[in-house]
């Protein structure tokens, strides 16, 4: 069976351009071919600023959105996270959905199509690379930076060109060996072990 990869796309916000951009990384994935790929938008979960009572080790959830958002985090083998960069760091709607979980997240591997002005979001994948890590995600180097990237959006459709494509190609090949060489140890936490 392929691993399952979702492709999450990060901003929440109402006038958004992530999922433009979302859009054309999942169907990059699906034609990659060898993984499960999944769109996931984190606003359909509607998550509040964490509010459970306990400590996400526990896996003690009280909340519907968390039960459910915790449940699509289990179901990856794999993330690819489409993150703005806000102010210089993560978007606090990636910080927050990563807070929610614990196990859920381990021995993941992840990567991240950033974007924004002149950085290309990159200052946002390197502060949510450290939050991933810690959560035992495996957050690989390989990406896809975009600067400027209103340029590339017209009627909400994203235009890649060939170095995002070489990019996205790269990221993928590195994601899937990560995601195979970290399978036994994602079957013992699945297991309760
Ligand atoms: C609160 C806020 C902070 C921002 N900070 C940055 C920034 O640090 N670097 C950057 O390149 N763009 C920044 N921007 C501009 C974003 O790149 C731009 O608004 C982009 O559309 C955000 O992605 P989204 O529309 O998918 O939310 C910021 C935008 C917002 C709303």
């Amino acid at each position: 069976m392929a691993p399952r990869l979702h492709t999450v796309i990060v901003s929440t916000r109402p006038t958004r351009i992530g999922p433009s951009i979302a859009r054309w990384f999942h169907e990059f994935a699906k034609s990659h071919g060898k993984f499960d790929a999944q769109l996931v938008d984190l606003a359909d979960f509607n998550l509040p600023l964490v509010d459970e009572p306990h400590h996400p080790m526990r896996r003690q959830y009280t909340q519907e959105h968390t039960k459910k958002w915790t449940a699509s985090v289990n179901a990856a083998d794999a993330f690819v996270f489409v993150t703005p960069e806000y102010n210089y760091t993560e978007p606090p709607s990636l910080s927050n959905a990563f807070d929610y979980a614990y196990w859920e997240w381990q021995y993941k591997p992840v990567a991240f199509v950033s974007y924004g002005g002149v950085s290309g979001g990159l200052r946002s994948a390197q502060t949510a690379r450290l939050h991933a890590s810690t959560l035992k995600m495996m957050p690989i180097p390989e990406g896809v930076a975009l600067p400027n990237v209103f340029a590339q959006i017209k009627d909400g459709v994203f235009t890649p060109n060939n170095l995002n494509e070489q990019g996205a190609t790269a990221t993928l090949n590195e994601l899937l060996k990560w995601t195979n060489a970290l399978a036994g140890l994602r079957e013992e936490i699945r297991a309760g072990k």
